[in-house]
């Protein structure tokens, strides 16, 4: 029995020391209630009561001793596994992020948003037309019949001899009055065509925002105190405009409108080619023609209307001397806006 006794220590012990050993079965197959320990301890009634002692105790330390040795293994095995979970799922606080790429809005997108922004608040609302047009819409609704010269200035790209690509956002106004009775308040920024070449202040395609008001004893005086905010707003409170006599078939009287210079204040800069003033818009009194072919009374009532390149004024807002890069989808130069 002593020999038993001494073999399972042994046994257990040399399993015990295999690093990546089971614990709880060893524990189990030599501790457990149908363990070879166990079963050795049954037969100690078949012992002489002299030796019934020292075999019991012979048989505790045994059991103690592999007690002993499973719990140091368990503790090694528990350490091991923090260390192996330490390793595995280490973050490295010094490595480099994956850098997210947050998009923005295109230079232009964001300028005419500004400038919507400013229109809105003065009582606007946007109305928006199709980009590919009815002559009729284009020209003859704004008093630029057939032939007339007018139409040179704004050839386009013809679909069919009735339907143009829009060469300005002008049309829109015609729709609006056809279908609304004054008070009219109203912008449509958007796309335009022209058959230009490009360079770089041309392009086939390009933006305008236009406005339009019409309602009773509308005056060129609204016109201008109207303007006047637009270009403070979106140019710094120090800004002036100007009225220069011009011509527009819709409008009458028509004017072309500058600002003066918002970085050289009006003395004569680089950006305004020493004028010390920018031209940014054309504008008017609605032609009574215009209001009579939209079905409205010019007996009654009075509008005005003006029209502006988005592509100029993101131009001068940002110091750019070349309208190609607008288009040409460069990131490097869109990340600067
Ligand atoms: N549509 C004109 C243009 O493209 C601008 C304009 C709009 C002028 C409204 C007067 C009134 O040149």
């Amino acid at each position: 029995m002593k020999a038993k006794l001494n073999q399972i220590r042994e046994e257990a012990f040399k399993l015990l020391e295999d690093e990546n050993c089971n614990v709880e079965e060893i524990r189990i197959k030599y501790l457990g209630k149908k363990g070879e320990l166990t079963s050795v301890l049954r037969m100690m009634g078949q012992l002489s009561p002299e030796e019934r002692p020292i075999m019991g105790q012979l048989a505790n330390e045994v059991r103690a001793e592999i007690e002993a040795k499973i719990a140091e293994m368990a503790e090694a095995n528990k350490a091991k596994e923090l260390e192996k979970a330490l390793v595995s799922e280490k973050i490295d606080v010094t490595a480099y992020g994956k850098e997210q790429k947050i998009g923005k809005l295109h230079p232009l997108t964001q300028v005419q948003r500004k400038m919507e922004d400013i229109f809105i608040g003065m009582g606007f609302s946007i109305a928006e037309g199709p980009e590919v047009e009815y002559d009729y819409y284009n020209f003859q609704a704004l008093n630029i019949p057939e032939n007339h010269p007018a139409r040179d200035t704004q050839d386009t790209f013809y679909i069919t001899d009735n339907i143009l690509l829009r060469s300005q956002t002008s049309p829109v106004q015609a729709r609006v009055m056809e279908k609304t009775q004054p008070p009219i308040r109203i912008i449509s920024p958007g796309r335009v065509y022209r058959s230009d070449e490009v360079d770089g202040s041309h392009s086939p395609l390009f933006h305008q925002l236009e406005g339009l008001v019409v309602d009773k004893g509308i005056t060129m005086g609204n016109l201008r105190g109207m303007l006047e905010t637009f270009a403070k707003t979106m140019f710094g409170e120090k800004t002036k405009i100007r009225f220069r006599p011009h011509h527009f078939p819709f409008t009458e009287p028509s004017a072309e409108v500058d600002v003066s210079c918002f970085v050289c204040g009006g003395k004569g800069c680089r950006l305004c080619k020493g004028e010390g003033w920018i031209e940014i818009l054309g504008a008017g009194m609605v032609h009574p023609n215009v209001l009579r072919t939209c079905g409205i009374d010019p007996e009654i009532y009075s509008g005005f209307a003006f029209g502006m390149g988005i592509e100029r004024i993101t131009m001068c807002q940002y110091g750019i001397d070349d309208m190609r890069l607008l288009y040409e989808n460069n990131i490097k130069f869109l990340k600067q806006f």
